[in-house]
């Protein structure tokens, strides 16, 4: 099966990285065009996946952009639209990743007559999306031939949103889990990131308001004072100003000593084992979150925002904990349990690396999608 996976960004956010692992499944007759350089791409190389950048410039539709934006962005569409077009001609589909991608694999679809598939990594809400750029992504989803939903919570949006329900599949993101098992000693990355004797809460996001990385600092004024804050990402998507709010909040409830802020990672995994919780602290519904199921598999309390796609990962008080989105005392209040009862909440922690262990698994996330566009594509 040869198939052209498009994605819009060079990038490594999660729906890039859950691509990395699909792509890898058909590395000798797979093409992954993206619409702009980055990390992406130098990963995608070391896997051995061919990758051409076909964009020279970034096209600029922001997540809120109204139907102007949208309409003179199209205009800048068209020489990458033919790119496509010739490339697609080799391949037996077209997969768009992201929404960008959508808009084009959609176009591009209906000039070169090669079917079109769609993996949702995004939840279809106002919370999330303008009006104008929801009914775009609906119109152009529901010429696709199949739509992967990355949740039940992303499926339930797009319908919401007016996607048509014989469309979508939902397939969760899949993970190895032999590499989160395996016992690191962090005592070394404690002392250098001078952690020793500290109750630590990890954060694993890009920086940006809608992860809510705000509402964890907040909640740390409610903790004891041995209780420390790592947050682990980087502004991705252009959102420098919240870095700065970040710090602000920081500079005004007086946490330097508390917080510290890591940047972009790639050493997530010792980095989550040395956490004594993570927090996933989503402020709007989060569509999967790959760092729930990784803080699950690594073996940590998990404590993530009841809503989205968070409520199919974690059953709360079983696997881990679900607080209220945006509450940072409620949140304090789960960490201070975490940070009391640790037999308790070491036994809850185990109970979900054994299900994450079972129900993430790559090759049954790989062995669903080859299915489905096995019978799509016959
Ligand atoms: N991640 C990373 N380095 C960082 C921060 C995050 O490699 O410094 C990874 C993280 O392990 C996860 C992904 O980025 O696999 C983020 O995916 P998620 O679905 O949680 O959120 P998204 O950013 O895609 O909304
Ligand atoms: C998107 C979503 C995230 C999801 C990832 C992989 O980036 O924001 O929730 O985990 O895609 O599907």
């Amino acid at each position: 099966m040869r198939l052209l996976f498009l994605d819009q960004t060079g990038k490594s956010g999660g729906a890039e990285l859950c691509l990395l692992d699909i792509a890898a499944g058909y590395q000798n007759s797979c093409l992954v065009g993206l619409f702009e350089d980055g990390d992406f791409r130098q990963r995608l190389e070391q896997r051995k996946i061919p990758v051409q950048v076909l964009a020279e410039k970034a096209i600029a539709v922001r997540k809120s952009s109204g139907a102007i934006a949208g309409l003179l962005s199209v205009s800048k569409l068209v020489p990458l639209i033919n790119r496509v077009a010739t490339l697609s001609r080799q391949y037996d589909a077209i997969y768009a990743n992201t929404q960008k991608a959508l808009v084009v694999g959609a176009i591009v679809s209906s000039i070169s007559r090669r079917p079109l598939i769609y993996h949702l990594h995004d939840i279809l809400s106002p919370a999330h999306f303008s009006k104008t750029n929801r009914r775009l992504a609906v119109l152009m989803a529901n010429r696709a031939k199949l739509v992967i939903a990355n949740s039940q919570a992303s499926r339930a949006a797009f319908i919401e949103a007016g996607g048509n329900p014989e469309l979508v599949e939902v397939v969760y993101n899949g993970f190895e889990p032999e590499q989160y098992l395996a016992e690191i000693d962090t005592n070394e990355l404690r002392s250098l990131l001078e952690l020793q004797g500290r109750f630590v809460v990890g954060h694993f996001s890009r920086l940006s308001p809608w992860k809510g990385q705000h509402v964890l600092i907040e909640a740390l004024q409610h903790c004891d004072s041995t209780v420390s804050a790592i947050f682990v990402g980087d502004a991705l998507f252009g959102e420098q100003e919240y870095v700065q709010q970040l710090q602000q909040q920081v500079d005004r409830l007086n946490l330097h000593d508390r917080v510290k802020f890591l940047g972009f990672r790639d050493d997530v995994i010792p980095l989550m084992k040395l956490c004594d919780v993570v927090a996933h602290t989503s402020i709007a519904a989060e569509p999967f979150g790959r760092v729930i199921v990784e803080s699950m598999l690594c073996g940590k309390p998990t404590i993530a925002a009841k809503a989205g796609a968070a409520i199919e990962l974690i059953d709360s008080g079983v696997t881990g904990w679900l607080t209220t989105p945006n509450e940072p005392k409620e949140l304090a209040t789960a960490i201070e349990h975490c940070r009391q009862s640790q037999t308790e909440v070491s036994k809850i922690a185990t109970t979900a690396q054994q299900q994450a262990r079972q129900k993430f698994q790559l090759t049954e996330t790989n062995a669903q999608i080859q299915h489905y566009l096995q019978s799509i594509l016959t």
